[in-house]
C-alpha cells in the first residue's frame, strides 16, 4: 500500500530531524549544529552531527548520513514505507492511503486482529506468572532455576500457561476474541467434528517471538519436566504474521547492541538468547532449532555484517554451523565460528563461568571458516592424501561462495598458506 506524495511531505514536515534523532541520543548544541556519540557505531567522543537547517545527520566517523526518514530506516531496522509509517504514528499524522481494495482491506484487518490477539495471549501469560498461583508455584520457579532474573524475565516478556485445557480460551472468548481469530494466531486448536477446542499451550513455561519492531507474533513453549512423549517445545504454527523463516528469536531485544558492537552472535535456542542478554552480551539471537535462512541472514544484515556462530559442541551443532557459514559468505557477509565444550551449550557455558571468562572464551575461539573447517576436518583426515584433497576443495567450495573478489582472494592466499 503505497502513501501519496502528499501524505509523504507531510510526513517529512512534521518530522524534524533533531526531535527524531532526539530520542535515540542525547544532542548537545556546538555551533549551528546539534553532537552526538553515533548510535551506528561504538564511540566515546562525538563525531556524529545533526544540522536541524538542513534537515540532515551525518556521522564523520562511520559515514552514516541521511534525513529524519533515513534514520528511522537505519536505527529501526525498517523499509521506507514502514519507517514512514512509523514517524506518521509519532507525529500524529493521518495517513492517506490510497485506497485499499476489498481484499487487501480485509487482509489488513485479518493481520491486524491477529497481532490484537497475540499480544492479549502474552499479556495473559504474563500474568499468569506473576498472578495465578499455578504461575507462582509452578512456572516463577522454574525460571528461577534457570537464573532468570525479574528483570530479564520482563524484558523478553516471559509467561506461563496453565495445566488446564482450555483456559486461555475460554478467557479470550469471555474478552470478546473470537474463535476464529484465535485458531488462525495459533493459540487454540479446534477439533469441529468433536466440538472441542483446546488450548496449544498448557503446562508450559512461555517464551514469545517478538518481530523486529517489538509485537508478539508467535509463542514458543517449553516444558517444564522431561517427558520422551512430548516435544521439549512447542510453537506456535506458521501463521499470517508468524514465518519462523523470516524471523530470530531475540532481535527486537537485540538490534541496538548489534549495531553498536558491530557483530550478531547467532546461537541455537531461547535459552541461549536470555542467558546471554542477561550476561551482558545483548547483542545474540537465535534460529531456534531450524536451520538459518537468507531472510534470517539479511535481517541481521540490517544492522551488521559480522556474524558469530556460537554452536554446541556436539556434531550436530558444527553440522549445522557449517551449513549456515556457507550462507552467510555466500551473501557477502563476514563469519566466524566457536566451539563450545561438548556438553556445553552458550546458555550452560555463561552460567558456569560467568560473563568476562564468556567474552574471553569468544575472542580466544573465535575462527574464520578456514582455520575452523581446517582444524575440524585436518583432525579426520591425518596424512591421508585423499581426505586432504577432499579438504582442500571443500574449502575452496566454500571461497568460491564469497562474493566481493578482493576478499575471495584474500582468503585464497591464506588456504594456501
Ligand atoms: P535445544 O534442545 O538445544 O534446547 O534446542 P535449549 O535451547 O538448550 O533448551 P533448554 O536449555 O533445554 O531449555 C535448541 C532450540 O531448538 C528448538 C527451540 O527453539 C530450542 O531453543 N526446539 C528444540 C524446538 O523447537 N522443539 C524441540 O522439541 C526442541
Ligand atoms: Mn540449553
Amino acid at each position: 500500500m503505497r502513501l501519496d506524495q502528499e501524505t509523504i511531505e507531510r510526513i517529512k514536515q512534521a518530522a524534524q530531524v533533531a526531535d527524531v534523532i532526539g530520542d535515540y541520543v542525547s544532542l548537545k548544541k556546538k555551533g549551528a549544529n546539534l553532537w552526538a556519540c553515533c548510535p551506528f557505531h561504538g564511540e566515546k567522543s562525538p563525531s556524529f552531527s545533526v544540522s536541524p537547517a538542513k534537515g540532515i545527520y551525518k556521522c564523520f566517523g562511520c559515514g552514516k548520513a541521511g534525513d529524519s526518514v533515513r534514520f528511522i530506516m537505519d536505527i529501526e531496522g525498517l523499509g521506507y514505507g514502514e519507517a514512514l509509517r512509523h514517524l506518521a504514528k509519532k507525529y500524529s499524522i493521518a495517513i492517506q492511503e490510497s485506497p485499499l481494495t476489498d481484499e487487501q482491506l480485509q487482509a489488513q484487518n485479518a493481520r491486524e486482529s491477529l497481532y490484537i490477539a497475540l499480544n492479549y495471549a502474552k499479556n495473559y501469560y504474563q500474568n499468569n506468572l506473576f498472578q495465578h498461583e499455578e504461575g507462582q508455584s509452578i512456572g516463577y520457579p522454574y525460571f528461577k532455576e534457570r537464573g532468570f532474573s525479574d528483570k530479564t524475565i520482563k524484558a523478553f516478556e516471559l509467561g506461563y500457561s496453565l495445566d488446564i485445557w482450555d483456559a486461555f480460551t475460554r478467557d479470550a472468548l469471555k474478552n470478546g476474541y473470537s474463535i476464529d481469530v484465535l485458531e488462525k494466531a495459533g493459540l487454540t486448536i479446534r477439533k469441529p467434528e468433536e466440538n472441542k477446542m483446546f488450548d496449544r499451550f498448557r503446562n508450559r513455561v512461555i517464551f514469545p517471538i517478538h518481530n523486529v519492531s517489538g509485537k508478539t507474533i508467535a509463542f514458543g513453549a517449553r516444558i517444564l519436566k522431561a517427558d520422551k512423549n512430548q516435544p521439549k517445545y512447542l510453537n506456535s504454527p506458521e501463521t499470517e504474521v508468524y514465518h519462523k523463516s523470516n524471523i530470530l528469536y531475540g532481535i527486537y531485544q537485540a538490534k541496538n547492541a548489534i549495531r553498536s558492537k558491530d557483530v550478531c552472535y547467532l546461537v541455537e535456542g531461547y535459552t541461549d538468547v536470555i542467558s546471554l542478554y542477561q550476561a551482558g552480551i545483548e547483542n545474540v539471537v537465535a534460529s531456534s532449532g531450524t536451520s538459518l535462512t537468507l531472510e534470517q541472514i539479511r535481517l541481521i544484515a540490517r544492522f551488521t555484517q559480522n556474524i558469530t556462530v556460537l554452536y554446541d559442541g556436539d556434531p550436530a551443532g558444527i553440522k549445522a554451523s557449517l551449513r549456515g557459514m556457507d550462507m552467510i559468505l555466500e551473501e557477502g557477509l563476514n563469519v566466524k565460528l566457536v566451539v563450545f565444550p561438548q556438553g556445553e551449550d552458550p546458555d550452560s557455558y555463561v552460567q558456569k563461568i560467568g560473563s568476562d571468562a564468556f567474552v574471553q572464551y569468544i575472542t580466544d575461539h573465535a575462527s574464520d571458516f578456514i582455520t575452523f573447517k581446517a582444524e575440524l576436518f585436518l583432525k579426520e583426515a591425518g596424512n591421508d592424501p585423499f581426505k586432504r584433497a577432499e579438504l582442500i576443495k571443500d574449502m575452496v567450495g566454500s571461497i568460491s561462495r564469497i562474493p566481493d573478489s578482493i576478499k575471495r582472494s584474500v582468503f585464497f592466499k591464506k588456504q594456501q598458506a
